[in-house]
């Protein structure tokens, strides 16, 4: 039995019960399975699966229409629970389990902006409800520094086990970020060439087209530092840089990933282009005086033998001029420079592996071949990898559904953990305490100006590559 809490709220609509309807359609939920929808404001079982069936229509892939979909709607309902009035929520965990029968296990998923996690689960346990062989998974950001996320951990660990707790982060879901794991280490084409000999650097950029979407409550207490960057981004890198794991087990792969924060230095505020969107402080509840960022741009490192002097340039930011997932890999130039340079421009471009990690996903090799003709002029060809072209019958999981599976699963393989995520804190600190003063850009562009200067003598891969 799963409870929702921020039941109602615009990760839930967006994507969990569109995520948790799909799975449902394609047999993965077990057999009996019920979906208790949780708020501090009361809603009636109907007004749920109204609400569940407008996200699943707007945000799915699949229509809340047919069997499935009534199936899927009987199985849900919904409890408030108000901090001083939990009641509602009890009797709709006890009516669903009645009705599942025998003692299910409850997975409670805590969709609920960061200041929410302490009195909910404090809540779980003065109830009783986290007792029995529970799970709990918890929505990024895991605290918003170090001291939040050691608080968090200790409060968590009061009530649950380690092995019961899931911290998830849905860009390690997505098919194409596992698939790093399996293009670096299931194939001699790459790996010899990933490291400092042949990378020169590594861009790992999250364009989005989407302004705050209404969020402003939970966007001015975050921003894309914490909501993107120390999250979503650097666990991405985590798969890029990490050294090969012993076995691809929970234990490990985030034993790994962990070293990789371990061997980063602090970030640099002066390495860091904070942005802000022109017309973010006008949007309703934003403070008219705003420093929240709405972009960055970062140039990190990752100290270690493999990686010694190959900066990681992030990118991410709210309203630029597309939405893409883009880990682009340049390569150094080869030894030799026996061909002539482009006589137009002067530079002969470098070779590029561009991982697109918005499934389904591509990888593209961009590399130089002679064009055809008399003389050797070089032009850039590409050689591409799609998901949908290799592997079309397959169903692909999003990010949340292949989560939510493994949390009820109980592998932890895809979540992150908190020794990795308070590494993440310590680093971030002289950003956090000394953050750059936020500089205005463009929707619809691709951040401040300054970005350019950051990541010199490299481009930024977008928008001009594709
Ligand atoms: C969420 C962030 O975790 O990820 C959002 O809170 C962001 O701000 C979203 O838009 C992006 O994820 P995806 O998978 O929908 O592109």
């Amino acid at each position: 039995m799963i409870v929702l809490f921020g039941g109602t709220g615009d990760l839930a609509r967006r994507k969990l019960l569109p995520g948790l309807f799909s799975l449902a359609k394609a047999g993965l939920l077990p057999a009996r399975y019920r979906i208790v929808g949780s708020a501090r404001s009361a809603h009636t079982d109907d007004q749920f699966r109204q609400l569940a069936r407008d996200a699943v229509a707007e945000f799915g892939l699949a229509e809340p229409t047919g069997a499935a979909w009534h199936e899927f709607a009987e199985s849900l309902s919904f409890g408030a629970a108000a901090p001083d009035d939990p009641q509602p929520l009890l009797d709709a965990v006890a009516a669903a389990e009645r009705s599942i029968g025998g003692h299910p296990r409850r997975l409670f998923h805590l969709a609920v902006p960061p200041q929410g996690f302490t009195p909910t689960i404090g809540m779980l346990d003065g109830t009783g409800l986290a007792g029995g062989n529970a799970r709990v998974i918890i929505e990024k950001p895991f605290g918003t520094d170090l001291a939040s996320a050691r608080a968090l951990d200790d409060t968590i660990h009061a009530t649950f086990d380690e092995s019961q707790v899931f911290r998830i982060d849905h860009f390690l879901g997505k098919e194409s970020v596992d698939n790093i794991l399996a293009l670096r280490f299931a194939n001699g084409l790459f790996e010899p060439i990933w490291n400092r000999d042949h990378i020169s650097h590594v861009q790992i950029d999250v364009p989005e087209t989407i302004g705050i979407e209404g969020r402003a409550g939970f966007f001015e207490q975050t921003g894309t530092f914490r909501d993107m960057i120390v999250t979503h981004l650097l666990q991405v890198l985590g798969f890029v840089a990490m050294e090969p794991p012993t076995a691809l087990a929970a234990k490990q792969l985030r034993d790994e990933t962990t070293k990789v924060f371990g061997a980063m230095p602090p970030l640099d505020p002066a390495r860091v282009v904070r942005g802000q969107y022109r017309g973010y402080r006008d949007e309703p509840g934003v403070d008219p005086g705003s420093q929240t960022e709405t972009f960055i741009a970062a140039c990190v490192e990752v100290d270690n033998w493999r990686w010694s002097g190959v900066p990681f340039f992030l990118r991410s930011g709210k309203s630029l001029g597309q939405k893409r997932q883009l880990v682009t890999v340049g390569l150094k130039r080869p030894a030799l420079r026996m061909f002539a340079l482009d006589p137009d421009t002067n530079v002969t471009p470098t070779n590029k592996l561009v991982i697109d990690f918005d499934d389904p996903g591509w990888i593209a090799a961009r590399f130089l071949a002679k064009e055809p003709g008399a003389t050797m002029r070089l032009g850039e060809a590409s050689m591409t990898f799609r998901y949908a072209d290799s592997f079309c019958n397959r169903h692909a999981l999003a990010g949340y559904e292949r989560l939510l599976l493994d949390a009820m699963l109980g592998n932890q393989s895809l979540f992150t953990r908190a020794d990795g995520i308070e590494r993440l804190w310590e680093l971030s600190a002289p950003l956090l305490d000394d953050p750059p003063p936020v500089q205005p850009y463009d929707p619809g562009s691709w951040g401040p100006d300054s970005i350019h200067q950051l990541i010199s003598p490299h481009h930024w891969y977008l928008p001009d590559g594709s």
